[in-house]
């Protein structure tokens, strides 16, 4: 293993926070992770702590806030950030965009101003294949224009990769790695950590299994109409843990990337669509999803999936996982938050 890194990780008690937690100390680095529990609890923490058979490294804070940042920085000394700590929804972001722009960049910004101050110089950013909008070109390669975001949410990962884009450019010493993850999915195996969604869930996946859990009434798929062979969406569905996995690499290599600013795409590089997750999920786990046909959904894109070329030539990382695994995956966590013994 190469030489164990000190890591401040932001958004710790999230979905993907948790699960590079996870993977970054089983792979002996030193993460300091932070929440501010405004969109989370101690849930994942706690299954963090049953997966590693220790405590893991946490401080209550938000990543906004300078005095708070001041105190973490001072105290240790980061040879890296892993900065996750961000709202996701792409329906709140549209009836909320001002909390979006408040937080996804104010969050942004205090980071990077902690870490010019302190002299750290690597940061990892949790991006979004949301950033190319409906793209032109599939498989989508890294080279893709950014078009307009389909939400406020989409917007402020373009916002912060320009804001990165252009502090590395006056930071000589600041290099940067944007992770692009097309559709995260499933569970840790242990079952112990896994998709928290608040309220109703936004994403397919959490929806299916808290469908198939009896915990909603049914599924609705979001347009059977679309240009596509069975007509609902096609998504690149990563499981979460290839993603974690991914996050380990990007902070082990940071220094041997060829410039000091590198996008990656996360995904499987294949389309799956939506009817044909459904399907897979029932053959999976033999339980069958109730769904219905709805209208679309606005700002839904029709089709995307990645080409996960750069991150294969450059990174040496390409998804391991198969869908049915995170959907397998995703089905164990659900049986067990909503303790069901089926
Ligand atoms: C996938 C497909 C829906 C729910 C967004 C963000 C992205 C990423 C993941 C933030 C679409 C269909 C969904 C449902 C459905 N990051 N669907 N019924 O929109 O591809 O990506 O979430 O979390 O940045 O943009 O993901 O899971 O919402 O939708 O038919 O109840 O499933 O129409 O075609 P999306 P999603």
């Amino acid at each position: 293993m190469k030489q164990p890194k000190k890591i401040l990780l932001t958004g710790a008690a999230g979905y993907i926070g948790a699960h590079t937690a996870v993977e970054l100390i089983q792979k002996g680095h030193d993460p300091l992770l932070i929440d501010d529990f405004s969109k989370s609890d101690d849930t994942l923490l706690k299954g963090i702590e049953k997966i590693i058979g220790a405590k893991p490294n946490f401080i209550q804070g938000d990543c906004k806030d300078p005095a708070f940042l001041e105190k973490l920085f001072s105290q240790k000394k980061f040879d890296s950030v892993i900065h996750f700590a961000a709202y996701k929804s792409v329906g709140e972001s549209v009836s909320d965009p001002l909390m979006y722009y408040n937080n996804n960049l104010r969050s942004m910004v205090e980071l990077l101003n902690a870490m010019k101050k302190f002299k750290v110089f690597e940061f990892i950013f949790s991006s979004s294949c949301t950033v190319y909008g409906q793209p032109d070109v599939i498989p989508v390669n890294e080279n893709a224009p950014f078009k307009k975001a389909e939400s406020p949410y989409g917007t402020t990962k373009q916002m912060c990769e320009q804001i990165l884009e252009d502090v590395v450019r006056s930071e000589k010493e600041l290099r940067v790695i944007s992770l692009r993850y097309f559709n995260p999915v499933g569970a840790h195996p242990s079952g112990l950590i896994g998709e928290l969604p608040i309220g109703v869930p936004n994403n397919l996946v959490p929806y299916v299994t808290q469908t198939a859990a009896g915990l909603r009434p049914k599924l609705t798929v979001f347009g059977n109409d679309y240009d596509t062979p069975d007509g609902s969406c096609i998504r690149d569905f990563i499981h979460v843990v290839d993603l974690a996995q991914a996050h380990v690499v990007a902070v082990e290599k940071i220094k041997n990337m060829p410039s000091n600013n590198e996008a990656f795409n996360l995904g499987t590089g294949e389309g799956v669509s939506v009817l044909e997750l459904i399907n897979k999920f029932e053959k999976a786990t033999g339980v069958k999803v109730n769904f219905e046909i709805g209208s679309r959904r606005s700002g839904d894109v029709v089709k995307t999936y990645a080409d996960p070329g750069k991150a294969k030539k450059m990174l040496g990382w390409q998804t391991k996982l198969s869908l049915e695994d995170s959907l397998t995956d995703a089905w164990r966590w659900q049986k067990r938050v909503s303790h069901l013994s089926i």
